[in-house]
Order: C-alpha cells, then structure tokens, then sequence
C-alpha cells in the first residue's frame, strides 16, 4: 500500500564537492540536515524522541550499517526498524480515497490520515491535502508538506481542470452541457455564475464532467441545478495527473516527472489567466 520513494537524492549531513573549472554554478546546495532533526521533522518524534532511535540502533542503511547523528546518508538509503523513510520533505503523494473517508487530522474517523503512515499528521511542515474530497467523494486526492506548491494549487485566481465521473439519480435530459458550457450557471446561493464546465455524457444516467474551479459541493450542486442528484461522484484527474489503476485505500509518492507536470500546468494556468 505504501509509496516508493521518488528518483531525487535528499541526503543528510550531504556536502556539495565543488564545481568543475568552468561548470555552470549548481542551485545553491541545502544547508546539510542531521539526521535526528530530519527524522523529527518527518513525523517520528521531537528530535528527543529521533536521538533515542538512533542511539537505540533502530535507524541503519539498506545494507545495514547501523546509523549515527553526523553520519551521512541518502534519504532512499536509510531504513528505520527496517522500514524505508515516509517521503522525503517536498513530496507530493497521491490517495485513493475511499468513499466515507474524511479530509481532515481532526474530525470525526475514519479520515484520510488513516489510510496514511500515522507520522503524516505530524510532520513538520504537516502533509496536508491539496483541498477537499467530501466524504462521499471517492478518488484522486493530493496531499504535500510543499505549503507553496499546494497553495499554488488550491489557490481561487487560477484552477487546474478536474474530471469527474458522476452517476445520477435521474435520466439526463441532454440539454445540460450546454447549460455547464454557458458560463451563466448559478448556484444556490452565490452571487457569480460558475466558468464554463465541460459535460461528456457516458448513457443515461453517467457522465464525465471537467470542472476549473473549486466552489463548496461544486459538483453535486451543479447537477441539483438542473434538477438532477448525484449519487455517486469520483474525481479521476487533477490537472495533467489521473488516478490510473491504483486501487482505493492506496497511495504513492508522485515522482518527479509527474511533478514537474503538475508545476508545468500552474504556470500555463497562470499565464493564460493574464
Ligand atoms: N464537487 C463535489 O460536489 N464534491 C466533491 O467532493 C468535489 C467536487
């Protein structure tokens, strides 16, 4: 159920050698990290809690050299009791959540923290989703510890297109893509109509719907708008990411590729906003 890391060293303790004669200038090397802080502000533990793991030899390589505060390693490289690190900091990692599950660290259970390695909650910065699912929303939901990349992402001045696949109540009557494509659909409630929505009808009562914006139940008050009522609701993609195969309940570290694509599609959200 776990991610695999992804392809980027994150080491501790790392220093950069220096440049070759006349090598262009190398990004300005992270301050080295020693490991207990790193292991703290990953979730397990105060940095107390992270020196008395590495003292009680649990904290060692893949090939089982047993780990020291000054040692330096590579994040892929190191094993707690065993067990692979929780993503490094700045990872962005994709659930599939279940319907039922909640969106929160502190509502009532179960939530998505759940289905997640129990330090996510409290590593510093904390992995926190990238908006909301409803709890009776199955699918894609991103979370990161990268406070700017979600902000970038959930931010009301530019949205990336999200599908959904919707099952309805009631019969489609076919005229609701044009109404979703007008731009003029208002929901109860609110003062500005909605941006233009993209409906792909599937049969009678399913469809496909690419929204741009992120308003309260968007989905499921769209179609109480044209008279209809959603019984169930999945989001199969955000931005240039879908869902894929990946089975409800599991999650996966994003790697690098995709991240870089998901950074891409903001910046084109951006600037075809200007
Ligand atoms: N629209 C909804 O109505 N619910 C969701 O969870 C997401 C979009």
């Amino acid at each position: 159920m776990g991610g695999k890391p992804n392809a980027s060293r994150f080491e501790y303790n790392a220093t950069e050698g220096a440049p070759a004669p006349g090598a262009p200038l190398p990004p300005p090397a992270p301050a080295p990290v020693s490991l207990a802080r790193m292991l703290s502000k990953l979730g397990y533990g105060t940095r107390k809690d992270a020196e008395r793991l590495l003292a009680a030899r649990r904290v060692a390589t893949v090939g089982g050299t047993v780990l020291c505060d000054g040692d330096r390693a590579a994040h892929h490289d190191i094993r707690v009791d065993g067990e692979p690190l929780d993503p490094m900091p700045g990872s962005v990692v994709l659930l599939h959540k279940p319907v039922g599950y909640v969106c929160s660290t502190s509502d009532r259970p179960p939530l998505v923290y759940d289905l997640l390695p129990s330090r996510f909650p409290q590593r510093d910065p904390v992995m926190a989703p990238v908006g909301r699912l409803d709890a009776d929303t199955s699918g894609l939901l991103l979370l990161t510890d990268d406070g700017a990349l979600n902000h970038q992402l959930t931010s009301p001045r530019w949205h990336l297109p999200k599908c959904y696949e919707v099952t309805l109540a009631e019969s489609l009557r076919g005229d609701e893509p044009a109404r979703f494509a007008a731009g003029t659909l208002m929901l109860q409630g609110e003062r500005t109509p909605l941006l233009p929505a993209t409906l792909d009808v599937v049969d009678e009562r399913r469809a496909r719907l690419i929204i741009h914006e992120g308003r309260y139940h968007q989905v499921r008050r769209m179609f109480a708008a044209v008279g209809n009522h959603v019984t169930s609701l999945q989001r199969i993609s955000f931005g240039p990411l879908t869902l894929g195969a990946l089975p409800a309940g599991h999650w996966r570290v994003l790697t690098d590729d995709e991240v870089a694509r998901l950074r891409d599609a903001v910046r084109d959200a951006k600037a075809a906003k200007r």
